[in-house]
Parts: structure tokens; sequence; C-alpha cells
């Protein structure tokens, strides 16, 4: 589909960018929460992420609605270089290479801010998404039984990285981590 371009994300998208994120959520099936936020979080977020130097990008329609979004944020008790990736395409745009093309752009100025580590959390049965994060580069390090409950329905959940070494070159060793931080509830499982 033509027309649409990625911008990086500002507060006069923010009105769409909350619809889209909470359509998205409603579908129930891909997200950790299964509905959206107000919109004053959302322009907070924007602010925040701008403020925190955190990349956040937007898929822009031609009439200027936001109908995809994918961010890179740093989490705590994680080094400063890993940054935690959000992405989700409204249904109309899914499959024609969008989400990839959106990703790229993030990670590829996340690179530039210094975060050398991508990780993600994606639902086992979002093969889609794993699918197509695979071909981004990400491999799957570490899984957590029961990681996400919608509806009273739990779900199983894999956590992936774009830089899955073991120990980093700053020896950050993953399984240590794992093995210290038994409240993530994820265990260190390796793609092999
Ligand atoms: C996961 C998600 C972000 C991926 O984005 P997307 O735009 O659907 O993904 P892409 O189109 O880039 O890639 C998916 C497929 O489209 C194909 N594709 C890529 N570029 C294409 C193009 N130019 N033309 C046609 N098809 C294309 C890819 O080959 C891929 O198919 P394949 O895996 O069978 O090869 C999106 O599907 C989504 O938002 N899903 C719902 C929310 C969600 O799951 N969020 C992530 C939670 S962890």
């Amino acid at each position: 589909m033509d027309g649409l371009k990625i911008v990086r994300s500002s507060e006069k998208y923010a009105v769409s960018y909350c619809e889209t994120f909470d359509e998205v959520a409603k579908e129930g099936k891909f997200l950790s929460i299964s509905g959206g936020y107000p919109v004053e979080d959302i322009i907070r977020f924007i602010r925040s992420c701008r403020e925190c130097g955190y990349p956040q990008f937007l898929l822009i329609e031609p009439g200027g609605r936001a109908v995809g979004w994918c961010d890179i944020v740093r989490r705590c008790d994680e080094p400063d270089d890993v940054g935690f990736l959000g992405v989700g395409i409204a249904r109309e745009y899914r499959g024609i290479g969008w989400g990839s093309r959106l990703m790229t752009a993030t990670i590829h100025d996340a690179k530039k801010r210094g975060f050398n580590e991508i990780r993600l959390e994606v639902r086992a049965s979002n093969f889609n998404a794993i699918r197509t994060y695979t071909r981004l580069g990400f491999v799957r390090i570490a899984y957590r039984t029961d990681g996400v409950v919608t509806d009273g329905v739990a779900e199983d959940v894999w956590l992936m990285s774009l830089d899955s070494r073991e120990i980093r070159t700053d020896g950050f060793d993953r399984r240590e981590f794992f093995g210290r931080f038994p409240k993530t509830g994820f265990r260190f499982k390796p793609e092999r």
C-alpha cells in the first residue's frame, strides 16, 4: 500500500496512536494487556520517550492517522544498553512489510543511541510475530510458563534477543542473570 510513511513519534499523533493501540490490544491475542490506555497516558509516554532518548516511530496513513507503533525503552534491573521493543500494526496493514520496516527504523535509531542489545517478549502462540522477529535476527533466549493471562486464560511467553550471546563482551552473563532474578519467571532456554 502506497502513501504510508514512518515518522518519529510526536504528540500530534497521540489520539490515533491511542486508538490503534486500543484496537490491537482488544484483539486479545497479541499484547500483554487486553485494552488500551487513556490518551493522556499515551501523551506522557511519547514525551518520556523523547526526554529519555528512547526511539519511538509511528506508521502514518496519508490522512495522518497513526496505524502502527514501535518503541524501544529501558527497564530497571537491566544493563543500560539493553532496550525492550514494543510493536503493533493495525490489522489492515499487516503482512506487507510495514512491521519489518518500522522495526528496522527503530532498531537502527536505537543502535545510534547506544543500545547494543534489543529484547522483546512475545506470546508463544504469536507465530507471525516470532517469524518476523526471527527474520530480523532475533533469537529466543528464555521462556516463561503462563507468562501472560488474558480473560482468565494463561499462555507461555518467549523472551527474544537481538544479540543473543550467553556472555556479552561486557561480562553480563544471561544464565547467571535469570538465576539471580527468579521473579522475572523466565528460565534460560537458548535457541540452538
Ligand atoms: C507482528 C507484526 C508487528 C509484524 O508486522 P507485519 O507488518 O505484519 O510484518 P511484515 O509484513 O513485515 O512481515 C510479515 C510477513 O509479510 C511478508 N512481507 C514482508 N514484506 C512484504 C512485502 N513488501 N510485500 C508482501 N509481503 C511482505 C513477510 O515475508 C512476512 O511473511 P513470511 O514470514 O511468511 O515471510 C504485526 O503483524 C502485528 O502488529 N501483529 C499484531 C500485534 C503483535 O503481534 N505485536 C507484537 C507483540 S510481541
